[in-house]
């Protein structure tokens, strides 16, 4: 990540100190790279050059309003998950036109927002959600964009957790039973069939799933068109990995060259495309900054305690994922082996395992590939105020969130 690096002997975002930033703003702290994220949507940039394509940022990986602005600003749409995400999408700056709708689980009060501000297209998971959708959009005098969230049944090879294209889990509608949905869906007054979608997972560090889900995809296309059912747009969702410990997932333009020939070999090459990356856009962007507090050796393993925990980084505790931590200012010679532990009382607070370091209390340490899925699902758990945070741009850092102070996190609970 040419972005975060060593310079001299200290870490730097760009061109900018992390142990300043530290000093300034105080730990855990979380810094952005500007110029890292829109990096990253190059890569897909350059992979759709030529192609209709639209890149709709997935903003559960990190819906900062800054960073939501800054994508909205490149171009991009956004894949949301909820009204108060389209509510984020709409403080940001962002075009409604460009935002898909996610999920197995959308209220009517959330489909009667999105369907007001006019968004292109609502991802729908299942049959009985078609009906719901038809009803609230004929109340409001409207029909609403959809396109069906499909299941092609691949196995993505990542934590099962995280996986979501494979029979036996919720989300999506079975290969076999999508072209009834179709049929449904175009049967009824208040929607607009418009698209095809699929997402099979994520951290997918492998192209074959993709390719494999494509062709599951394009023979549905083939089927419901000759159905008498025009798919207007091929929605491929997200996914793409990340390197955190040594991973080697495709770029996303090296992907997409390998999806565009089998769209291409198949007749489909012009048609409009989507896709719904979060973590492949943010996640290798990001740091969180934090302090040793104390070091605790003992007899079967040795501690080091940081003042972040897993409310502000729950990965490890919720996945056992893998985030390098690496100290901002090196200090030279060998060092100990820690568990690199936070102050929440849990044992799974934990956020790095047997990492060999060379530290003091008070050195400032950096968590690596923290830009997605961490501030994101950070929480207040033990009264923990969140994290503020820093988007870096060449020298200048700008604070985007600042620190949730303990009254912020009872501000809305009241006494009887
Ligand atoms: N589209 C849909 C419908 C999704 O469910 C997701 C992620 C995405 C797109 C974006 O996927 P990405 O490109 O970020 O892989 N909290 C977990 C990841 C959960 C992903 C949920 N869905 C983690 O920290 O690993």
């Amino acid at each position: 990540q040419p972005h975060i690096a060593y310079s001299g002997d200290q870490l730097h975002v760009e061109g900018v100190r992390l142990s300043e930033l530290a000093r300034e703003h105080g730990t855990p702290l979380f810094v952005y790279s500007k110029a890292a994220m829109l990096s990253a949507l190059a890569a897909y940039q350059r992979g759709f050059a030529g192609r209709q394509a639209q890149i709709c940022y997935a903003m559960k990986a990190n819906s900062s309003l800054a960073i939501l602005q800054l994508f909205a600003e490149a171009g991009c749409g956004f894949d949301i998950v909820s009204g108060g995400e389209l509510a984020r999408v709409l403080a940001a700056g962002g075009d409604p036109a460009k935002v898909i709708f996610s999920g197995v689980g959308k209220t009517r009060a959330e489909m009667k927002q999105a369907l007001q501000v006019g968004i292109a297209c609502f991802n729908v998971e299942s049959e009985a959600e078609l009906d719901v959708l038809s009803d609230v959009a004929v109340g409001l005098g409207k029909k609403a964009p959809v396109s069906l969230r499909v299941n092609p049944n691949v196995d993505p090879k990542t934590h099962p957790y995280i996986s979501t294209g494979l029979k036996g889990n919720k989300f999506g509608i079975a290969h076999e039973d999508a072209l009834r949905a179709y049929q449904h869906a175009a049967s009824l007054p208040g929607l607009k069939v418009v698209g095809i979608d699929c997402h099979i997972g994520s951290q997918i560090t492998d192209s074959t799933p993709y390719l494999d889900a494509m062709d599951r995809v394009l023979d549905l296309v083939a089927d419901v068109e000759a159905a008498g059912i025009p798919i207007h747009h091929i929605d491929f969702g997200g996914g793409l990995g990340i390197n955190y410990n040594g991973d080697t997932p495709p770029e996303a333009d090296a992907l997409w060259a390998q999806l565009l020939a089998k769209l291409d070999a198949r007749g489909y090459g012009q048609r409009q495309l989507m896709v719904e990356p979060g973590r492949s856009l943010v996640g290798n962007a990001g740091v969180c900054l934090t302090e040793v507090l104390y070091l605790k050796p003992g007899e079967q393993k040795n501690f080091c305690i940081i003042d972040a925990a897993m409310n502000d980084l729950p990965r490890p505790a919720m996945y056992q994922a893998f985030h390098q931590i690496v100290p901002v200012q090196p200090r030279s010679g060998d060092g100990v082996v820690y568990d690199v532990v936070g102050p929440v009382c849990e044992s799974g607070d934990w956020i790095g395992r047997d990492r060999q370091l060379l530290v003091q209390a008070g050195d400032v340490l950096a968590v690596l590939s923290a830009g997605a899925y961490c501030m994101s699902m950070a929480s207040n758990y033990n009264t923990r105020g969140r994290a503020a945070e820093i988007l870096v741009d060449g020298t200048k850092a700008h604070l985007i969130r600042q620190r949730e102070s303990a009254f912020d996190t009872f501000a809305l609970e009241q006494l009887v």
